[in-house]
């Protein structure tokens, strides 16, 4: 029989995802964004999804073949939507979950990649992946480098594809591959996500659906000493970021990372000063 993945209400303590976190590698959120939230940030969106291109020209022939050409993408979210920047990047459960799974391995940890995936009727099932082998290069074992999302911006369901996990796939060896039989699917309504680890193994279903699209939103956060996916400071210029919180350009890597108290160096000065400071004071 499939597993299933525990589902925890998003106001529950803590601790107690984070348990389920530790165990599984990945815990269905219920109601993490509430229907204001949600429609708000749909409605930002909307015009940027309806104008994505399926068939845009992806940086290499092998990412094209991972996304297909039934999805349309969006990404670059805090420049085309103030809520995404301020109210679902710093979403005060993920951030809480970000402290608990992130910071014993970083000062100050960073957004990787917010990123709409709105996966189309015909799209196939995505090849099965852990988000942390974008940093190949980082030697194993290694401090958990990425919390990731998928956070459902319409209902996700067996039928249009809701995302496949393989729980307690963090702790297998690198090389095992699941069986079938061993996903879980994260089926919810829209506003609930999946929170998982970056080295949990997962991918989109296939959209059987004849019509729906299936809109979900990738978030993901990592430890601020790492490149990030998306160059999050070119996404999100200074003359958007500094009508920000400031809580909103540390994210976006507008701060250093500062490691001088656990006898490291710091990271992403500009001048040998911290960006944000010199966001305040006008000078960037
Ligand atoms: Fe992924």
């Amino acid at each position: 029989m499939a597993p299933e993945l525990r589902r925890l209400a998003a106001d529950k303590p803590v601790a107690d995802v984070f348990a389920a976190l530790e165990e599984d590698g990945a815990v269905v959120l219920e109601g993490l964004l509430d229907p204001g939230l949600l429609r708000r940030l749909n409605a930002e969106v909307e015009d940027a999804v309806a104008s994505a291109d399926p068939g845009m020209k992806h940086l290499n022939p092998l990412i094209a073949g991972f996304f297909g050409a039934r999805t349309r993408h969006v990404a670059g979210l805090a420049s085309k939507s103030r809520t995404f920047a301020t109210e679902v990047m710093c979403h005060p459960t993920l951030l809480a979950l970000c402290d608990a799974v992130l910071l014993p391995g970083c000062a100050e940890y960073v957004l990787n990649l917010g990123h709409i995936i709105d996966r189309g009727p015909g799209a196939e099932q995505q090849l099965l992946h852990r988000d942390e082998l974008v940093w190949v290069h980082v030697p194993r074992p290694a401090p958990q480098l990425q919390l990731a999302s998928m956070i459902a911006l319409s209902e996700f369901t067996a039928e249009n594809g809701a995302t496949l996990l393989a729980p307690g796939s963090h702790r297998w060896p690198w090389d095992r591959t699941p069986r079938q039989d061993e996903l879980a699917q994260a089926v919810m309504p829209a506003g609930s996500a999946v929170v998982y680890l970056g080295t949990a193994l997962h991918g989109a279903g296939a959209n059987r659906g004849a019509q729906a699209w299936r809109r979900g939103l990738h978030l993901s956060y990592v430890v601020g000493w790492l490149r990030t996916e998306e160059n999050n400071v070119l996404a999100t210029p200074p003359q958007v970021a500094r009508t920000l919180p400031e809580r909103a350009q540390r994210l976006l890597g507008y701060g250093v990372h500062d490691a001088i108290a656990r006898m490291g160096g710091y990271c992403g000065m500009v001048g040998l000063r911290n960006p944000i400071d010199l966001l305040r004071e006008g000078k960037l």
